[in-house]
């Protein structure tokens, strides 16, 4: 899909948990074109200058609004911009780009792990995947990681996913939060724990990773002492 040049308007800011902000974007042409799980490359500036920051599209493909979701990092230089802006603002902004999309693959086992703002593109693939275990008879599992239950986002569209496909799981896994509910499919600890458990085969499964740059590095070696090539990784790295 070509790279074009897009300016958006701020149609609403939700902050949907804290620290954490769902934006709404239109342009005149409608949603900017793009495959889930590609990003928008926003062009912004402070009084240091012009600096881009890279944010992942979320929303469920055929929305009329594209769907960001951001969270703010302390000091950060577009995390001052962009919980700045309120409905009418405008951003401009590049885009699609990235490669960490589904491909014309038919593993039996797509394992998909992502912390905080991460699963914005696990929530932009859900209809794909969807089709995929339709069609292919593929299992898909998810796995959520956030600190605590109010920064699973979007958990409720993901548990719905898997209480509708026999074949679709979902774990939301809190790191600093005991008093889990089990039959809300979380656990105390951290993804790689859950990752472990799900036994990950190289013979048979896919895996994305999306988010937290050290819980992606983790995975990575634990996936490779269980012969993962790299083919059968793939990931995203919020930040490095
Ligand atoms: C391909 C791609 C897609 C991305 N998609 C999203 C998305 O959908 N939603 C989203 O919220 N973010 C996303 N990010 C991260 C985003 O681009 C920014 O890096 C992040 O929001 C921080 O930017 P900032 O300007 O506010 O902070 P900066 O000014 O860049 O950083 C300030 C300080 O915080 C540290 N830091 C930077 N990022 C983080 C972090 N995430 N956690 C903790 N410390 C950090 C830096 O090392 C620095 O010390 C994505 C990144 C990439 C590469
Ligand atoms: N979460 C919040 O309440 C909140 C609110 C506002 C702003 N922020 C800021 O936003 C940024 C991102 O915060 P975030 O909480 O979304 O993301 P995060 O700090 O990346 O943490 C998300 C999840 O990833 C886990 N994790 C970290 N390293 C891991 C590893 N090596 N293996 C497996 N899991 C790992 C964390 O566990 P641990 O808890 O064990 O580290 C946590 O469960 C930070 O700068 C943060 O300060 C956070």
């Amino acid at each position: 899909m070509a790279t074009r040049q897009h300016r958006f308007t701020i149609r609403k800011s939700v902050e949907i948990a804290p620290g954490v902000v769902h934006l709404f974007l239109t342009t005149p042409d409608g949603p900017a074109e793009h495959l889930p799980g590609q990003f928008v490359m926003a062009q912004l500036e402070d009084s240091e200058g012009e600096f881009t920051r890279s944010y992942s599209f979320s929303e469920l493909p055929g929305s009329d609004a594209n769907e960001l979701v951001i969270s703010r990092v302390n000091d950060g230089r577009g995390s001052e911009i962009i919980f700045g802006l309120t409905a009418g603002d405008e951003l401009s902004a590049k885009g699609p780009f990235g490669r960490f999309v589904l491909r014309n693959e038919s593993p039996q086992r797509y394992i998909m792990l992502a912390t905080g703002t991460g699963i914005a593109p696990f929530r932009a693939m859900l209809p794909e995947l969807r089709r995929r275990i339709a069609e292919e008879g593929a299992e898909v599992i998810i796995c959520q990681g956030a600190r605590e239950r109010s920064g699973l986002l979007f958990g409720d569209e993901f548990k719905a996913f898997a209480a509708a496909h026999e074949r679709a799981r979902y774990y939301a896994c809190l790191s600093r939060d005991e008093s889990v509910d089990a039959e809300q499919h979380e656990c105390a600890g951290r993804l790689t724990m859950i990752l472990e458990q799900l036994g990950p085969n190289a013979e048979s499964d896919i895996v994305y990773l999306c988010g937290n740059p050290d819980m992606i590095d983790e995975s990575i070696e634990m996936l490779k002492a269980r012969n993962f090539t790299p083919r059968q990784i793939r990931r995203e790295k919020y930040f490095s």
